[in-house]
């Protein structure tokens, strides 16, 4: 049921969180992510934190959103108290599990809880995750009316082999169907897809991106399959029942996906996100890569204000015993000290397209530029008109497949 928590010191019962944290908040943007920790059936590879209806322990998932909501009016209050001054909210993010396995009413609910409590702000992206077989145009054309502006389908491939091999329940020919829903209902449409899954060939691939394309999303992400501890998926290939791809063959996947969206016209603005125009980037994702402000609400959900991060109990029996007796439902928190908010910093602008700015280098990680752009992994500027040498880092497709390598010299000290 999802990895162990970070190490960190224990949070206090109240909430409050250091008031350094508001140093700088009014040049951040504030974010509000809200977890379903539900699914229907548990994919093989995932380790999110979410719950299918044998594991929840007596809880119910009726009545998720009303402990979901204590805990966005008890986050303004932390805010106040702690000395961080409220701000609405520029995006809010509903991710799961599965998000879309509550009654639609259920999530306007919350959204109406974020709106009545921080503000939104005028033209701020509302999104919600949600499995092709878990919605319908009622559904879409509800969540369209209370604000919503953007939904993302787990669509993950077109090839049933490849879909049974992750264990996805729904038929792909449902992708068509919910894609055709949202644009009708008005909603903005991102599809996430899965590559290098066991079995899946590099023709398999192709289909996968081809029927993706034609669906004409305005943002897709791609994701290389992480074989992640304690699943299903690594036990079935400790036991040499399934064989992961090798990283060649990762590589060509990445490779291919690049090429193919190019052509369709979706441009990369994260190592593993392309979209249609900047209008259409996810702008709640590109706040986690810049380091923004955000509360995420929900069992198991990690929060960030100013450099003080915590995350929540995991189970969503332990979530409502907290915030059912107004307690704070945070399991532990650290304050970033100076160096690993660079480190983070480095780590997180270097993969997005925007870049890092060589100035804010540290003097040696400046003076691995020359050598990063004669390897080809960072843009010479030649292309794009930026010159990276006095400018801002982009990586070179070669540099997107080798991001942690440069990274890692980049932070050379
Ligand atoms: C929480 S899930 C999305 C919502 C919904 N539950 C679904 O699966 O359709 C978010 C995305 O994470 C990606 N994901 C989950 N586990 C992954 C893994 N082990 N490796 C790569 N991507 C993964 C999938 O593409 C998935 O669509
Ligand atoms: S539906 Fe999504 S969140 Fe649920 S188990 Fe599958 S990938 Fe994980």
């Amino acid at each position: 049921m999802a990895g162990p928590h970070p190490v960190g010191d224990p949070a206090p019962l109240d909430g409050l969180i250091p008031a350094s944290a508001a140093i700088g908040s009014e040049t951040r943007d504030f974010g509000v992510y809200l977890h379903v920790p539900f699914c229907r059936v548990r994919c093989g590879y995932c380790d999110f934190n979410t719950y299918t209806a044998t594991e929840l322990r007596g809880v119910k998932q009726s009545d998720y959103a009303s402990q979901a909501i204590l805990e966005v009016e008890a986050a303004a209050r932390v805010l106040t108290a702690s000395g961080v001054p409220a701000r609405p909210a520029s995006t809010v993010f509903f991710g799961g599990g599965t998000p879309t396995l509550l009654p639609a009413d259920h999530l306007v609910r919350m959204l109406h809880a974020v709106r009545d409590t921080f503000g939104i702000v005028p033209g701020a992206e509302i999104t919600t995750e949600a499995n092709p077989d878990s919605v319908d145009l009622a559904y879409l054309r509800q969540l369209k009316q209370a604000g919503f502006t953007r939904v993302s389908f787990g669509m993950q491939s077109a090839v049933p082999r490849v879909l049974a091999t992750l264990e996805r329940t729904h038929d792909p020919e449902r992708v068509p169907l919910v894609v055709g829903w949202a644009r009708e209902a008005g909603l903005d449409v991102s599809l996430d897809l899965i590559y290098g899954t066991p079995g899946e060939t590099i023709e398999d691939w192709r289909a996968s991106l081809t029927h993706a394309i034609s669906q004409a999303p305005d943002h897709i992400s791609a994701y290389s399959l992480i074989v992640e501890d304690g699943t299903k998926l690594a036990r079935q290939i400790r036991r040499g029942e399934l064989v992961q791809p090798d990283e060649d063959l990762q590589a060509d996947f990445y490779e291919l996906a690049d090429a193919m969206l190019g052509d369709a016209g979706y441009a990369w603005y994260e190592v593993s996100n392309w979209a249609t125009d900047d209008a259409h980037r996810s702008r709640h994702n590109l706040s986690y890569w810049r380091s923004a402000d955000w509360w995420g609400i929900g069992p198991g959900a990690h929060s960030h204000v100013g450099g003080v991060r915590w995350w929540n109990v995991k189970h969503p029996a332990a979530y409502a015993d907290r915030v059912l007796a107004g307690h704070s439902p945070a399991a532990g928190r650290e304050t970033l000290d100076d160096a690993t908010r660079e480190t983070e910093r480095v780590l997180l602008l270097t993969r997005i397209r925007e870049g890092i700015p060589v100035a804010t280098l540290s003097p040696l990680g400046r003076r691995e530029v020359a050598g990063l752009i004669n390897d080809g992994l960072i843009d010479d500027g030649l292309i794009d008109g930026r010159a990276a040498i006095g400018g801002t880092i982009e990586l070179t497709l070669t540099g997107r497949l080798l991001a942690d390598a440069v990274v890692r010299r980049l932070l050379t000290d």
